[in-house]
C-alpha cells in the first residue's frame, strides 16, 4: 500500500515524545518493534503532522527543542489545544494555559487533514477529550484514545462511522504492562487447571501520569478499569484487586507492579506468588500506538470500519467488546499481519 499515515498529537508529554523519538530511530532500525511490517505500512509511512498542548512552556516551540535529550529531525511548531479542564498549579503560576478555540483546533486540523487524531493529554481532563474527539470528527479524521475517558459509546461509533472513521480506545494497554502481564498470567494459570482465589497488583510510578492519577476519583476509575479488565481472563469471581497505588517521584518513568496471588491445586493444596514487574511506562505504549493505526488505516481505505472492535480488544483496557488477550492479539494477527 502506497500511502502514507497522517497523525495529529494532542498532549506533547512522555508518551507522545517518545513516540516522536521512535520514528526518528525506527527510520534506520526494526530492532524493539513488534510488528515492523502491518497492514502493508512499515513506520517509515507515519508522519506527524501536527502537535497540540497546552502548556505554556511547550506551546510554540518545535518539537525538536522540546525533545532535548534526542535529535530529532522535525520542524513541527507546537500548537495550542483545546482547554476544558481546570489544568494544573504550575500552568496557572505561569499565567494559565496556552489554549485556543475549538473552532480554531478545527480549522488547523481541516488545514492538516491527519488520518488520525491520537489523544495523549494528561489523564482527568476529561472535557477536553470529549472536546478533541469531536473536533477530529467535524475535521474528518478519525480518533485514538489512549487516556481512561470514556469516549467510545455507541453514539460516538456511529457518529464516526458514518462519516467513513473510526474511534478507537478507551484507555491504552501497554504491550507488557503491569494489565497486559497480569492477565497473561491469570491466563496460563487457569488454563493450568488451577483455581485462583485472590489477587491483587499494586502499581507504583514516577512519572507526570501517576501522579495525575492519584486525584482519588481518577484512581477509583483507574482501578474499576484494570481490575474488570483483568477479570476478563477468569470464569468464575474471585478477590481480585489492580490499581495505581503510589507516585514516587525517584522511579522516573519507571512503573513497578507487585503482584501477590493465591490459588488453590490438587486436595486443595495452596499456591502461592509474589513478584514484581518494572517496566519504563512510555516506550511501553508506543507499539501498541503504531500497530493500532496502521491497522486502522488499512481497515478504513478498504471501508470495513467493523475491524475497530478487533484493534480496540488488542490496544485497550476498556475496549467496548472485551477479549480475552491471547485471542485478542490472536485476532488482530490474523487480521492484519499477512
Ligand atoms: N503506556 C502508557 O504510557 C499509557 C498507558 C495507558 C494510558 N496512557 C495515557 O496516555 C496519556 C499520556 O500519557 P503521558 O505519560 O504522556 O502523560 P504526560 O502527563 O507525560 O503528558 C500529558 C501531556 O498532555 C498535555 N495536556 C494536558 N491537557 C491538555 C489539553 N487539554 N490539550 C493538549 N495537551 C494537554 C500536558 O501538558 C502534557 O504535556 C495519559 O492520559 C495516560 O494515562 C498512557
Amino acid at each position: 500500500m502506497p500511502d502514507q499515515i497522517k497523525i495529529a498529537i494532542a498532549g506533547f508529554g512522555s508518551v507522545a515524545s517518545t513516540l516522536i523519538k521512535g520514528l526518528q530511530f525506527y527510520k534506520s532500525s526494526t530492532e524493539g518493534l513488534w510488528h515492523p511490517k502491518l497492514a502493508g505500512f512499515g513506520i517509515t509511512d507515519v508522519i506527524v503532522t501536527g502537535i497540540y498542548d497546552i502548556d505554556p512552556s511547550k506551546v510554540g516551540k518545535k518539537v525538536s527543542s522540546v525533545v532535548s535529550d534526542y535529535k530529532v529531525d522535525s520542524d513541527l511548531i507546537i500548537q495550542p489545544g483545546i482547554s476544558e479542564d481546570p489544568v494544573s498549579h504550575s500552568f496557572v503560576q505561569m499565567d494559565g494555559a496556552k489554549s485556543a478555540s475549538y473552532e480554531d483546533v478545527v480549522s488547523s486540523l481541516k488545514k492538516m487533514n491527519p488520518d488520525f487524531l491520537i489523544n495523549l493529554i494528561s489523564s482527568g481532563m476529561d472535557k477536553s477529550g470529549e472536546k478533541y474527539a469531536k473536533a477530529a470528527l467535524e475535521a474528518g479524521c478519525s480518533f485514538f484514545n489512549a487516556t481512561a475517558s470514556k469516549t467510545v459509546t455507541d453514539q460516538t461509533r456511529s457518529a464516526f462511522t458514518s462519516k467513513g472513521l473510526m474511534i478507537l480506545g478507551d484507555d491504552l494497554m501497554s504491550q507488557f504492562g503491569g494489565t497486559a502481564f497480569h492477565r497473561g498470567m491469570m491466563e496460563f494459570i487457569i488454563h493450568r487447571g488451577i483455581k485462583i482465589e485472590k489477587a491483587y497488583q499494586l502499581d507504583v510510578g514516577g512519572n507526570k501520569d501517576t501522579q495525575n492519577t492519584m486525584a482519588e476519583e481518577l484512581r477509583e476509575r483507574k482501578r474499576k478499569i484494570k481490575t474488570e479488565s483483568i477479570s476478563v481472563e477468569v470464569p468464575y469471581p474471585f478477590k481480585s484487586t489492580a490499581g495505581t497505588t503510589e507516585y514516587a517521584e525517584q522511579l522516573g518513568n519507571s512503573r513497578v507492579s507487585y503482584y501477590w496471588m493465591e490459588a488453590k491445586g490438587f486436595l486443595g493444596s495452596t499456591i502461592e506468588m509474589d513478584l514484581s514487574l518494572k517496566t519504563n511506562d512510555s516506550t511501553n505504549g508506543c507499539n501498541v500506538i503504531l500497530d493500532s493505526i496502521r491497522a486502522a488505516k488499512m481497515s478504513i481505505s478498504k471501508k470495513d470500519l467493523g475491524k475497530s472492535e478487533i484493534i480496540s480488544a488488542f490496544a485497550f483496557k476498556n475496549p467496548s467488546k472485551k477479549v480475552k488477550i491471547r485471542e485478542s492479539i490472536k485476532a488482530f494477527e490474523e487480521a492484519f499481519t499477512n
